[in-house]
């Protein structure tokens, strides 16, 4: 007890500070008293930016884009919307361009409303300024999360804040703090991956780099973060975007929670709500997950956004609410403070004005969400300097950022298989490239990149190499034949693939040394990313099995956003890579892997399912590895993916030695130090990721998990050279939640396990 009262007077410490700025409060509280409940609502309402283009209507904007001065004048000053978001017609601006459209909205709203309040401006800067033309595209997260690179993930995210504020926004979307768990989900590659652990420790890493330590986001080359989407957005049962999912008190807390939890602790400004359904209720009306878990029990103080038009899918979609008014009523109540409208906003306006003078809606749950919108305000300087200039920020989109983006591709990409060290490829081997993620900047990007699908990608993205490219660049033209074999589709559902010349690519690959065959998926994300079967597609598996049947080595690059089944032509692949979306430097840094010059350190963030029906994350129950029974019955299904959750090769080898704790037995509120050596014992030097796992042995509340992780550390050897590597595990990283949500420290046995090292501690009472 006394322990947890201390740990809440940290946080909310930690919180102010983060927030900070006693000032602040007093001059909110100040403008709050000057507002009107009018200019209150405004403030609780974001639009997006086509509404105020130009245009026919509010769903685009003519091009070339400009800001339409009677629907800023209606927007801003006569609504007094508080916040826009989004580029306009899903295309990326200059960083010139943005300056000027943010410029003059900013413009209107401090010189023409009455209280001259700033609006706050929003993007999805995901993986690099996502619609900055110009900006350095990073891997994605779950690439991010298989570098298992605490430094390069906030290297990564200082830079994109560099590049967001130089694009004169101060708000970025990100990151995805969700449980990558589910293979089937459109959004999977959005999250670090399935282990919640793993998700915590990145998780931080982005916020820092992207606010900076102390949360000054202020600091014109800081941005304002938005943890997205709390909470258990991935779990949908269906595991198809924005369907239900059910997850009890337990299950929430023990996986969904502590990645949110931790970056309220780091001091994050904002949140992002699931845009899903949670045993039956919508998240954006949940008043027991916004209000008393987000705010009060974990004392988040900044603010809450809605996502896409949820406040109005309560109504329109899930139907909890008879009309668009019940809607605003109940996600208000429930604890939101800003809603992404994004078009219409007068009946959400409207609507919310009757329902406080209606009582409805009370005034003080209008001033808590007013002063968490202007705390982000004025923590973001915005009064000051409402708007950034790219002419300050001389190193958007330098070698500089673009060798940090590089980097982290190569640490990304993962070695699942090297059949008789058939990788590194020799420079002088004769190559056919083939498949159709060979020659693409959209597939190495992923969505939201340039465009929301990022469709647009090609347009901008001529200066930088595909995988072909790449390889020509490393072995020359000379070396290197192409053949698509299979291509997406241009139209109709653009996550469908075609027959281009199967025999084409088979003839090639009779004269070539080696096949680098290049399958994977094309881009999406959200709803138009929904799929009904995880196989790889049966035009790429025939692509697979006619090339394999040539007989010449088959090296399978794989370029997909979540885990596409291969079994059905695996066997045959001589080598597997997995390059996940590696952002604008992985053709680049798949090349440096394929040939040598880099050795592969990537490891998987997520377990490789070998069948569709056996999704299972390496987070499982005991009960899912029964082992195979002898006699007639059937147990062959037993929990065996094709490649498991840490999983990645290198070129050289790594031995551990001496597993020891510095304690057996250890009491509760106690830690224990756990050591390891390995040695780099091949002939290259190389950068191993030392895993540590435990395994409860038995807990009386619930059936323990077969294995978690607890802890993770990369390292650089050379070779023949040793490190000892240690971590530190107090009780409470052993502990569980049970079934009301109440979380067990239990005494009794662990297993700890690093690689194929085993040994045993006991927590005694
Ligand atoms: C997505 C969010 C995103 C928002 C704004 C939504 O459709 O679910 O992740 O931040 O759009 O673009």
């Amino acid at each position: 007890m006394k322990i947890k009262t201390g740990l809440t007077a940290f946080i909310l410490l930690i919180s102010l500070f983060a927030f900070g700025q006693k000032n602040d409060e007093a001059k909110i509280e100040a403008l709050i008293k000057k507002m009107t409940l009018e200019e209150k609502v405004g403030q609780m309402a974001q639009i997006t930016l086509d509404v105020i283009g130009k245009g026919d209507n509010i769903y685009s904007s003519y091009e070339p884009l400009k800001l339409d001065p009677e629907a800023m004048k209606k927007a801003l000053v006569k609504y007094h919307i508080g916040s826009v978001l989004n580029t306009a017609n899903n295309r990326a601006l200059t960083p010139e361009k943005w300056h000027d459209i943010i410029s003059e909205i900013q413009k209107v709203a401090m010189k023409d409303t009455r209280l001259r309040i700033p609006v706050i401006y929003g993007v999805d800067e995901i993986h690099g300024a996502t619609y900055t033309v110009g900006a350095t595209m990073f891997p994605q997260q779950i690439a991010q999360g298989a570098s298992r690179n605490r430094e390069l993930v906030k290297q990564g995210a200082q830079i994109t804040a560099y590049e967001t504020r130089a694009s004169s926004i101060p708000w970025n979307f990100s990151p995805v703090l969700d449980l990558g768990m589910d293979p089937r989900f459109s959004r999977m590659w959005e999250s670090f991956g399935e282990d919640p652990y793993l998700v915590t420790e990145l998780g931080v890493q982005m916020i820092d780099g992207y606010e900076g330590d102390n949360n000054d986001v202020g600091n014109p080359e800081h941005i304002a973060s938005s943890l997205k989407h709390f909470l258990g957005y991935h779990a949908a049962i269906s595991g198809k975007d924005r369907t239900p999912s059910y997850i009890p008190e337990d299950v929430l807390r023990e996986y969904h929670l502590p990645s949110f939890k931790a970056a309220v602790e780091a001091g994050a400004h904002t949140i992002m709500v699931n845009s899903g359904i949670i045993n039956g209720v919508p998240v954006h009306a949940n008043y027991e997950l916004l209000t008393k878990l987000l705010k009060e029990e974990l004392g988040f103080k900044g603010l809450v956004v809605t996502d896409w038009a949820d406040i109005e899918n309560l109504h329109r979609r899930d139907r909890v609410a008879a009309t668009n008014k019940d809607a605003v009523m109940m996600a208000i109540n429930a604890g939101i403070d800003m809603s992404m409208i994004p078009y219409q906003y007068e009946p959400f306006c409207n609507d919310l004005i009757a329902l406080v003078k209606e009582g409805k809606v009370s005034m003080d749950r209008i001033d808590d969400a007013v002063r968490r919108v202007l705390r982000v305000k004025y923590a973001l300087n915005l009064f000051e300097k409402p708007t950034t200039n790219y002419k300050d920020y001389p190193k958007f989109g330098s070698e500089e950022f673009e060798k940090a983006a590089y980097t982290m591709a190569s640490e990304a990409i993962t070695l699942l298989k090297n059949d008789e060290n058939v990788l590194p490829l020799g420079k002088n081997t004769k190559v056919l490239v083939a498949g159709p993620n060979a020659n693409s900047m959209r597939t190495l990007n992923g969505a939201w990149t340039y465009s929301w699908q990022g469709e647009k990608t090609p347009e901008y993205t001529e200066q930088y190499n595909t995988i072909l490219e790449a390889i020509q660049g490393k072995v020359g033209k000379e070396n290197v034949s192409y053949a698509s074999g299979v291509s997406y589709k241009m139209d109709g559902k653009y996550y469908e693939d075609q027959v281009d010349d199967i025999d084409a690519a088979v003839e090639a690959a009779k004269s070539a040394d080696v096949v680098i065959l290049c399958l994977g998926e094309n881009t999406y994300t959200e709803k138009p990313g929904d799929l009904n079967d995880l196989y790889i597609s049966e035009n790429q598996t025939e692509l697979a099995n006619k090339l394999a049947e040539v007989g010449k080595p088959v090296i399978l690059v794989l370029n997909e956003g979540r885990p596409r089944v291969i079994s059905r032509f695996e066997r045959e692949m001589d080598a597997v890579v997995q390059t996940y979306l590696p952002g604008n430097f992985g053709g680049d840094a798949l090349a440096d892997i394929l040939f040598g010059d880099v050795n592969p350190s990537g490891k998987l963030p997520y377990t490789y399912p070998r069948y569709p029906n056996a999704t299972i994350s390496y987070i499982h129950k005991p009960s899912e590895e029964q082992k195979k029974a002898e006699g007639v019955y059937n147990y062959e299904a037993d929990y065996n993916p094709q490649f498991s959750f840490g999983y990645g090769l290198s070129y050289t080898t790594f031995e551990y030695s001496g597993l020891k704790a510095d304690k057996s037995s250890f009491k509760k509120g106690e830690a224990v130090k756990i050591s390891v050596t390995v040695k780099n014992t091949g002939k290259v030097a190389g950068k191993e990721v030392i895993h540590l796992f435990s395994s409860d042995l038995y807990a009386s509340h619930i059936t323990p998990d077969v294995k978690r992780l607890r802890g993770f550390e990369k390292i650089m050897l050379e070779p023949g050279q040793s490190k000892t590597v240690d971590f530190t595990l107090t009780s409470e990283d052993l502990s569980y939640f049970g079934k009301g949500g109440e979380k067990i420290t239990e005494a009794g046995d662990f297993e700890i396990m690093v690689a194929d090292k085993k040994i045993k501690i006991s927590l005694v009472e």
